[in-house]
């Protein structure tokens, strides 16, 4: 191993050993309005650029042998925005929603949605409903999409559900742990990210995947996500097989 961390200047992605390949990636898909003003277009051009730039880099997750990758499009806090950003936001998930699922037959992407549903248009929600149950059996990619997600919100949601269970007497308080936390919560099932990636110049984590990102690799990266390309994921994943991630250990 020792010589192959030396060579790691020089590698590229397809030559990097499994083992230092991601498991699961976050994006932070952030700096579509900026994009968008820096061109003197509406905000919302950021968006339908940014969409363009989701798919691509779903695309490359997958030929890079990723096996789930989680894709920030709409925070708790995001409705906060002018109404017609929100509902071009909406419009470009119905958009790609209603064109995958003709596309999902000849793909192995299994697409799964996080965050609250409760307040989603009924329609959206038939698609979500709809791409998930066509997709729940693919072995490929996971796929995960954040709508009206925060990762505060979320523990929330945790903690009620399992407040409930000890109420009606289906567990002990002193057996709620980690991994029961981790069970409860929107990506149950799924490894915790390895490498998280937020385009734009930010360095903030924005409420996303607060518990699942204890042991994440951040890289920060200086281009605003309509920009964001396959060259840049592979930058991103090369910096992290570089990183020496110890877990707490030494
Ligand atoms: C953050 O950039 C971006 C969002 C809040 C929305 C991201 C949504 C998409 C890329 C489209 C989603 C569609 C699909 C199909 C998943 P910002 O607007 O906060 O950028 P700024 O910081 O430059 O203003």
């Amino acid at each position: 191993m020792a010589w192959f961390r030396k060579k790691q200047e020089e590698l590229t992605v397809d030559q990097l050993p499994k083992e230092l390949i991601p498991k699961h990636i976050g994006f932070i898909m952030d700096g579509n309005g900026r994009w968008a003003k820096k061109r003197g277009m509406p905000r919302r051009m950021g968006h339908v650029t940014g969409a363009q730039t989701f798919r691509k880099i779903v695309k490359a997750c997958e030929a890079r042998g990723i096996r789930s990758a989680t894709f920030y499009a709409f925070s708790t806090e995001n409705w906060k925005r002018p109404q017609d950003e929100v509902d071009a936001i909406m419009n470009l998930l119905r958009e790609y929603l209603k064109e995958s699922l003709s596309d999902f037959k000849s793909e192995n992407i299994r697409t799964k949605f996080i965050g609250d549903r409760t307040p989603l248009a009924p329609d959206i929600l038939a698609l979500i409903e709809e791409a998930e149950a066509e997709t729940a059996h693919k072995t490929g990619l996971t796929l995960n999409i954040a709508l009206n997600y925060g990762g505060r919100h979320e523990l929330v949601g945790a903690m009620r559900v399992l407040a409930e269970r000890v109420k009606a007497g289906e567990m002990a308080a002193e057996d709620i742990d980690e991994q029961c936390i981790s069970d409860t919560l929107d990506t149950a099932g799924q490894p915790d990210p390895d490498l998280i990636i937020r385009p734009s110049g930010e360095y903030r984590t924005s409420n996303f995947l607060l518990w699942q990102s204890a042991y994440a690799e951040y890289v920060f990266m200086d281009v605003l996500w309509p920009d964001f390309s396959e060259e840049h994921l592979d930058k991103a994943i090369l910096q992290y097989a570089k990183r020496n991630r110890r877990f707490g250990g030494v």
